[in-house]
């Protein structure tokens, strides 16, 4: 049982949750300060400010072997100050996305949202179609989080999105996934990695590359940063990104990246980093 801090508890409402570990908390207080830094921050630049969640979950997660549940990413960026003017939200497991609209229809019943069912990366067409259009009378800016499981991401569904003004906040799943099954992912057939980076160079790289198996988390944290400086997005070095680690062996799980064609997110991006702490804010007994 955990006593419950503020802000990111929810009390259970009945409807389907995601299940997450301890650390979550961890990357919901760390995108719930930046959705609401982002978001107030660019509320007088643009005319409309748009967020987009392609691996949205439902709305809540429950932590797993217990009765907490905490906001999930869609609904923290719906319960901001300044919210988003408008949200796209996509969700491949129709169960997950049927609550997340009953919840996003609780927090902020006005808000104007596109939901996507389906993958993500089978979808983008839709998705990029539900991003109103920009032009010298209507600047649109689009916040973009992906937070997949694994490392699951196809470099061509952000290749697809980047063609719009829009920032990317990536989790690099490169110690839950890519670490564990490096022996797989690096043996020559398996595409994984090659459609996360949008290349199969990093192969080569990777032999090149100093101090072996245990820099291969950090290797592939830069080799996806490089991925996205080929998109025009500014250069991202790990120690830019926050490492997320598991709260029992102190393991590192994953990167949160941020990645932007503008220098004043990573501005608002240091704030966050500054302000991250690694202590969970529940009494677990
Ligand atoms: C790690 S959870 C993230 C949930 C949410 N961002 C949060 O933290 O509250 C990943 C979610 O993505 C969904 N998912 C997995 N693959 C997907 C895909 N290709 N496209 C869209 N959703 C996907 C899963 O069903 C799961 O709900």
């Amino acid at each position: 049982m955990a006593s419950s801090p503020d802000g990111l508890c929810v009390n259970d409402d009945g409807l389907v949750c995601g299940e997450v570990g301890r650390w979550a908390e961890t990357k919901y207080r760390l995108i719930a300060y930046y959705d609401e830094l982002f978001a107030t921050g660019m509320k007088d630049k643009w005319d409309q400010r748009v967020y987009i969640d392609l691996y949205a979950g439902a709305g809540y997660s429950q932590i797993r072997n217990t009765d907490i549940r905490l906001k999930g990413s869609p609904i923290l960026a719906l319960s901001i100050a300044h919210p988003f003017d408008k949200y796209i939200f996509c969700e491949e497991s129709n169960d997950l996305l049927e609550a997340l609209k009953t919840r996003t229809r609780r927090t902020l019943p006005k808000a104007d949202v596109t939901f996507v069912p389906g993958s993500c990366d089978n979808e983008i067409g839709r998705i990029c179609k539900a991003i109103p259009q920009g032009s010298a009378g209507n600047k649109v800016l689009s916040l973009c989080l992906v937070d997949p499981f694994d490392f699951g991401i196809k470099f061509e569904t952000i290749r697809r999105l980047s063609k719009i003004f829009v920032d990317f906040v990536v989790l690099l799943a490169v110690g839950m996934d890519a670490g564990r099954n490096y022996d797989l992912y690096v043996d020559v057939n398996h595409p994984k990695i090659d459609e996360a980076l949008g290349n199969v160079e990093w192969r080569e790289r990777w032999k090149k590359y100093p101090g072996g198996r245990k820099r291969f988390r950090e290797f592939l944290a830069e080799e996806f940063a490089l991925s996205m400086k080929s998109l025009g997005y500014l250069e991202v070095k790990p120690h830019q990104m926050k490492m997320v680690r598991s709260d029992e062996k102190n393991l590192p799980l994953y990167y949160l990246a941020l990645f932007s064609r503008h220098s004043i997110a990573f501005q608002l991006w240091e704030q966050v980093l500054k302000y991250s702490t690694d202590q969970t804010s529940f009494s677990w007994e």
